[in-house]
Parts: structure tokens; sequence; C-alpha cells
């Protein structure tokens, strides 16, 4: 079976009580429900990881990513500054898809540059948990072909 690795970044653990007006009121355990359930349906098996540290991500990643079928990650803020993150991606070389519940076009001027974007086949932004859905569709589409 196929595996897909979700990572979400520094603060989204907060999810449901962070800026509930922008974020939505649904947790990140509803988040992982969520994706459970659909990965269970498409018959792809998913791993998933939250951290707020910038190292532990590009440890995990390092880890768990070769051999997967592809990435979901929402990096939080370091999409807008972690050259770190954005050559760890880069290294995998595996389809990653970057995600924000947020568009953060629509917001911040800050925000509108990711710089792990470049990293991505794709980005979504905007549409809440339905983003992460989208994404793990699409990697299972792609079905490890990369
Ligand atoms: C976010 C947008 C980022 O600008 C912010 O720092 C986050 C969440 C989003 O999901 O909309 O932490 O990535």
């Amino acid at each position: 079976m196929s595996k897909i690795v979700v990572v979400n970044g520094p603060n989204l653990n907060l999810l449901g009580k962070r800026e509930p007006e922008i974020y939505g009121t649904r947790s990140l355990a509803d988040l992982n429900d969520m994706l459970r359930a659909r990965a269970a349906e498409l018959r792809v098996q998913v791993s998933l990881f939250q951290s707020n540290s910038e190292g532990e991500i590009i440890d995990f990643l390092q880890k768990e990513a070769p051999g997967s079928a592809g990435v979901i990650i929402n990096p939080g803020a370091f999409s807008h500054y972690s050259l770190a993150l954005y050559d760890c991606l880069q290294a995998l070389a595996l389809p990653v898809v970057e995600v924000h519940l947020s568009n953060i076009h629509a917001r911040e001027k800050f925000r509108s540059k990711s710089v792990t974007a470049r990293a991505a086949r794709g980005v979504i932004t905007g549409l809440g948990f339905d983003g992460y859905k989208l994404a793990l569709e699409y990697l299972t589409e792609q079905g490890g072909k990369h």
C-alpha cells in the first residue's frame, strides 16, 4: 500500500483555538481523523506529523518521506522564510503539495511569498481542510509516479 506523508508546521497544533475566524473551529485531531478516513477509502496509508520545530520537521521528512508516494505539507510560517525546509523538500525529489488553510494571497503582504512553494508541484491555499483532502486525492491518483 502506498504511503503519503502529511506534515503540519508551527502553531497548527492550536487549530480550533487559534484565530478561529481565519483557521476555523476544527482541531488538528479532526483534520487527522478526516485524512485517515479518506486515506482508508482511497486505500493508501498516511503518516501524520506536526511539530513547532523546523529541525524536527526536517528530521522527520528525511526519515519518513523516502519511498513514499509524496508529501503534503503546511509549513505554517516556515513557508515564508525557511530555506532549510525548502532545501529539504527539494532534496526529497518527491511530489510535494503545499497546503494553506487560509488564502495566503488575501492576507498580510509577508504571507503572499512562500519560499518552500518552489519545491512543490502545486499549492492549494484558502480551501481549509478540503485543501488537504484534495492534495491526498491528487497524490493517490499519481500513485507514486514521479
Ligand atoms: C498558514 C498560513 C501561514 O501564513 C501561517 O503562518 C500559518 C498557517 C495557513 O494554513 O493558512 O501558520 O500556513
